[in-house]
């Protein structure tokens, strides 16, 4: 395989003695690297074995360990703790590794104290401040450099299309679409966030036989005032209501039916408030997403999957004999497959999801020719997209094969319970609006505190978000949970607010301590304070978890779960918040100024990584609150 490409062109201010290189490290974007290296040189100096075999043996430790190496999967010849023998014979402690300590089948390596701190928080340091404002100051954009500390190249040159959200339009949006908007944004970053081109989808369930009963609907109920003032309520509020009509009425489905059928037929007339509706809701939409810190970069929908390509893969369908007729509807028979069968077009002619998915991609590859393309989409659909991804591959596109890894489902589980205090859900305003409020009555209970917020409903509300999307993104995707507002929105526990409260704490050490600022270069600061014996253990593991920071993304990239970076802010903030009492700034006497300056950028490097972990988590860190 090939190595990694380095990140920059990067050369720490820091520098360790020089290691042999291992594929797929990358030193210049994650120094835990070169510690790793230095420990697998070890294990193969001592055991023969080959570089990289021994490079993969070593793994994260538990809690206490820095790395640890389970000796059986070397599967070499003699007893386990001959081996490890070996290895401790002929260790000695050096500039990377502090001491190793056999226990049975698993050696234990704690990494050299001062200079793993020195080197993971000078690259934090020279990565999140220095290097991407050089690159900002030679290239001629302006815009605000951005911290690389963490990101990767994993995907340099490659393109991927991640469809998320994907709400129907005059219908509610429920908690299935606000998890995909939420999982969706965050795939969305850590995919810029390893080099790749990435393509914000959002697919509008806005074709259907719904629009044919809105239409006949809004004769009767349609309101243009109303229809502007909030276009995606009003048309819920007519799709209610024809369909309550149509509990009594059966020619209202007859017309509905009769009216998408000049929609496909492509009737300008009945297609001229079908436009409006959907400008409408789509402008609704952006606002709402914005709040939410969720940005696409093209709204399509089912409407706008031409018919050609749905003729065409029909077409092609039939000549593999994959179609049957049945009442005049056309049905594809997945049964081998064991996926079932699946109309594909309509007695009348029209078409539907599955047939709109189909063409739907394949003219979507012709347009972006992804590497990948990701469907971030609730499991209850897991047949459906399982269906397509089948049929693709029927149909014989390269692109399309399962080898080639390139279409990806990321489904996840439901969720129970998520009302507001008026009653069910149905938009996602109201989601935004139950957050905020929940949390502003929180806030206001403590007086002082809320007196001394700035702006404390804009606060609230991105605390409330805050707390929204870690509780979704907490667990496993697949995992089911219980919307429960209390404990989401709680400041104790592990909890978004709790978070934000993590991160407001970090960024106010600068404003309390404006004498000890500006730092120096860390080159200067005097960090080999921070592994003082007193205060060792907690900066210490401030240290080591920042450095594991772009493992934590680069492993995100794999598994598709957010749930590991958010464990990841978790830990970081607990570590920060068991320092806080040993690793204090503020007291420290004017002849301390040096150790108080090291705790300041210790403190500093925290903040810059608990707010890119947010941030890939597509919150926005608070500064004050
Ligand atoms: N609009 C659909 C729904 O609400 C979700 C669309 C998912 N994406 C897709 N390509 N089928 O159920």
């Amino acid at each position: 395989m090939a190595a990694t490409e380095p990140l920059t062109t990067y050369q720490s201010s820091f520098s360790l003695p020089s290691l042999l290189k291992v594929p797929e490290t990358d030193p210049s974007a994650c120094v835990l690297d070169s510690f790793r290296i230095a420990i697998a040189q070890l294990l193969s100096d001592a055991l023969g074995l080959d570089l990289e075999k021994a490079y993969n043996g070593v793994d994260y430790g538990k809690k206490g360990e820095d790395f640890t190496v389970a000796l059986p999967r070397f599967r070499l010849p003699g007893k386990v703790n001959e081996v490890a023998q070996k290895v401790i014979d002929k260790f000695s402690p050096n500039e990377y590794i502090e001491s190793v300590v056999a226990d049975k089948a698993f050696l234990h390596f704690r990494l050299n104290t001062p200079n793993m701190i020195r080197a993971v928080l000078t690259q934090v340091h020279e990565l999140t401040h220095v290097v991407p404002a050089q690159q900002a100051a030679s290239s001629s954009s302006s815009a605000e450099p951005e911290g690389i500390y963490g990101t990767n190249k994993l995907g340099a040159g490659k393109k991927v299309i991640v469809e998320y959200s994907s709400p129907n339009i005059a219908k509610s949006f429920h908690v299935g679409h606000l998890r995909s908007t939420i999982i969706g944004a965050f795939l969305a970053n850590l995919y810029k966030a390893s080099g790749w081109e990435v393509i914000s989808m959002n697919y509008l369930g806005d074709w259907g036989t719904q629009f044919g009963l809105i239409a006949s609907g809004y004769e009767k109920y349609g309101n243009q005032e109303k229809l502007e003032a909030d276009a995606i309520k009003h048309l819920f509020e007519i799709y209610v209501q024809v369909n309550k009509d149509a509990e009594t009425d059966p020619t209202v489905k007859e017309t509905a039916a009769a009216w998408f059928k000049r929609m496909e037929d492509g009737d300008e007339a009945a297609l001229a408030n079908w436009r409006v509706w959907r400008d409408l809701s789509i402008k609704k939409y952006v606002q709402e997403y914005e709040r939410l810190n969720v940005q696409f970069d093209v709204y399509t929908g089912e409407s706008e999957v031409s018919k050609s390509s749905m003729d065409d893969a029909l077409e092609r369908l039939e000549k593999i004999d994959l179609v049957e007729e049945s009442n005049g509807a056309k049905l594809l028979n997945l049964e081998q497959w064991k996926l079932g069968k699946a109309v594909v077009r309509k007695k009348d002619g029209t078409s539907i999801y599955l047939t709109r998915d189909i063409g739907g991609a394949v003219e979507r590859y012709e347009k972006y020719k992804f590497d990948k393309m990701i469907y971030v989409v609730a499991s209850q659909q897991d047949l459906h997209l399982a269906q397509f991804f089948k049929v693709l591959e029927l149909m014989g596109y390269e692109w399309a094969q399962p080898k080639n890894a390139s279409l990806v489902h990321v489904n996840y589980g439901l969720v129970q319970g998520m009302s507001t205090r008026k009653g069910t859900v149905v938009f996602l305003n109201q989601i935004i609006e139950e957050a905020a409020n929940v949390m502003h009555e929180q806030m206001k209970t403590n007086e002082e505190k809320y007196n001394a917020v700035e702006n404390p409903v804009e606060t609230a509300r991105e605390i409330g978000i805050t707390g929204v999307k870690i509780q979704d993104m907490a667990a496993k995707r697949i995992n089911n949970y219980t919307f429960n507002w209390d404990r989401m929105l709680s400041f104790e526990g592990d909890t978004g607010p709790y978070l934000q409260y993590a991160h407001v704490r970090l960024a106010s050490l600068d404003r309390k301590n404006p004498h000890l600022l500006p730092l120096p270069a860390p080159s200067a600061l005097a960090l080999d304070l921070l592994a003082a014996p007193h205060t060792s253990q907690q900066a210490r593991d401030i240290a080591f978890l920042l450095g594991t920071y772009p493992d934590v993304v680069k492993t995100a990239l794999k598994t598709h779960e957010p749930s590991g970076v958010v464990t990841f802010a978790f830990r970081l903030a607990h570590a920060i918040s068991s320092a806080w009492d040993a690793v204090v700034v503020k007291s420290l006497g004017e002849d301390e100024r040096e150790k108080a300056q090291a705790r300041l950028f210790l403190y500093g490097c925290a903040r810059d990584v608990l707010g890119s972990a947010l941030r890939l988590l597509t919150i926005r860190p608070l500064e004050r609150m």
